[in-house]
């Protein structure tokens, strides 16, 4: 079984490449099916989402903007619960579809926190996209619309996730070795 050390702890193999790449193309074309001819906007939420959202749009054939946000809440392997923002949404969301791209909901605190924040920028609808999903961990108020993978309540590292700034390279998903 594959495995990669970073730091101090070591991940297993969980989803493949090729595994992700096709629920991403699965979810592209449900966005089409519902977003198409609409005024789209994707917020990708940094740092996480920078790989998710570069092969989700590969996929995108219908036109939408695309912008970021950046939060933070992380520290090593445990969700601090606090969040700031690094790096605010500088787009005119008015009247526009918005799709968040959230690389993994876990209590979904970082969730809650920007649907405070759209709540004042009279959008037309939010809908949430997430490449992972961890049902059990989840205490937040919105759960994620469209989702790739629901997965264990386990940390996991590697396409855009890291383990304290490490891992987010690897093209795979990993998960922590218990
Ligand atoms: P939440 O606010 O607890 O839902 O966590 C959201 C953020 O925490 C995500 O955008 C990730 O950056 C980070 N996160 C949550 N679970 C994991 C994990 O298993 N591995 C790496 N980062 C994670």
């Amino acid at each position: 079984m594959k495995s990669v050390s970073l730091h101090d702890k070591e991940f297993i193999l969980y989803l493949e490449e090729e595994k992700i790449q096709n629920a991403i193309t699965e979810m592209a074309n449900k966005l089409a099916e519902e977003y198409t001819g609409k005024d789209v906007v994707f917020v990708g939420v940094l740092n996480g989402c920078f790989r998710f959202i570069s092969d989700l749009m590969k996929y995108i054939e219908f036109d939408a903007e695309v912008n970021f946000i950046k939060l933070s809440s992380y520290r090593g392997t445990e969700s601090t619960g606090k969040i700031s923002d690094l790096m605010s949404l500088n787009t005119d969301l008015h009247q526009k579809h918005v799709v968040l791209l959230e690389d993994i909901v876990d209590t979904g605190h970082t969730l809650d926190y920007l649907m405070d924040i759209l709540k004042e920028k009279d959008t037309a609808s939010v809908k949430v996209a997430s490449l992972l999903y961890k049902p059990d961990a989840f205490i937040g108020k919105r759960k994620p619309d469209y989702v790739a993978f629901e997965i264990p309540n386990l940390f996991v590292v590697g396409y855009g996730l890291d383990y304290d700034g490490l891992g987010r390279n690897l093209n795979d998903i990993y998960q922590i070795k218990s």
